[in-house]
Parts: C-alpha cells; structure tokens; sequence
C-alpha cells in the first residue's frame, strides 16, 4: 500500500492554483479546481518543458502557459489534436489537508 504525506492545508492553494512540491526527481504540481478537487502531476509539459504550475486552470484541465496544449488532470493526457501525456500522481484531501502519494516524492534516505 502507498503512503501518502501532508504537503500542504487545501488553504493554501487558491481555487484555480498551484503549488509546487521538489523533488529529487523534479518538480511536481498539485493543483486546486474551482470545486476543490486536487490533482498533481509533473511539473512540466511534454511537449517543451513548460511549467504547468503556471498554466490555466479551468474544469479538470490545466493549459500549459507557453503553447497553450491543454491536459486533462485526472488522466495527464493531451487534449484536442495535440498528443502526449503528463506523469500524474495520486493525491487526496483529507481533514483539510492535501495529502501526496510518497513515490512522488520517493526522497533520498
Ligand atoms: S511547452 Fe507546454 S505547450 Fe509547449
């Protein structure tokens, strides 16, 4: 079974935001909708780079701030013509708490 960790209260992301978690690995983003439900995923589109932090959120998706390809969070697949997929990572909110599945994080013992 995973574990999960406490990365931050669901209060310190505003609706519609981001925030930015390092890891050994990279950066991840776990993002916030409008409706409180959060996601995470790479910190950085498939295509050049982009740092999807800093993208739109809207609905379930996020559009990558530098060419605008737009991926859908649940799954971290490309939207429309555009093709490629984002790493997502599991992620919940509990007691007001946004907790991340460990292997996301996977920090050097
Ligand atoms: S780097 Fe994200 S769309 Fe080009």
């Amino acid at each position: 079974m995973s574990r999960f960790i406490d990365i931050a209260a669901l209060a310190d992301i505003p609706p519609q935001g981001a925030r930015v978690v390092r890891t050994p690995q990279g950066c991840v983003a776990v993002f916030r909708t409008a409706d409180d439900r959060v996601f995470a995923l790479d910190d950085r589109c498939p295509h050049k780079g982009g740092p999807l932090s800093e993208g739109i959120v809207h609905g379930a998706s996020v559009t990558c701030p530098l060419h605008n390809w737009v991926f859908d969070m649940a799954t971290g697949q490309a939207q429309g013509a555009d093709s490629g997929a984002v790493a997502t990572h599991a992620v919940r909110v509990e007691g007001g708490r946004i907790l991340l599945d460990a292997s996301a994080i996977r920090r050097v013992a």
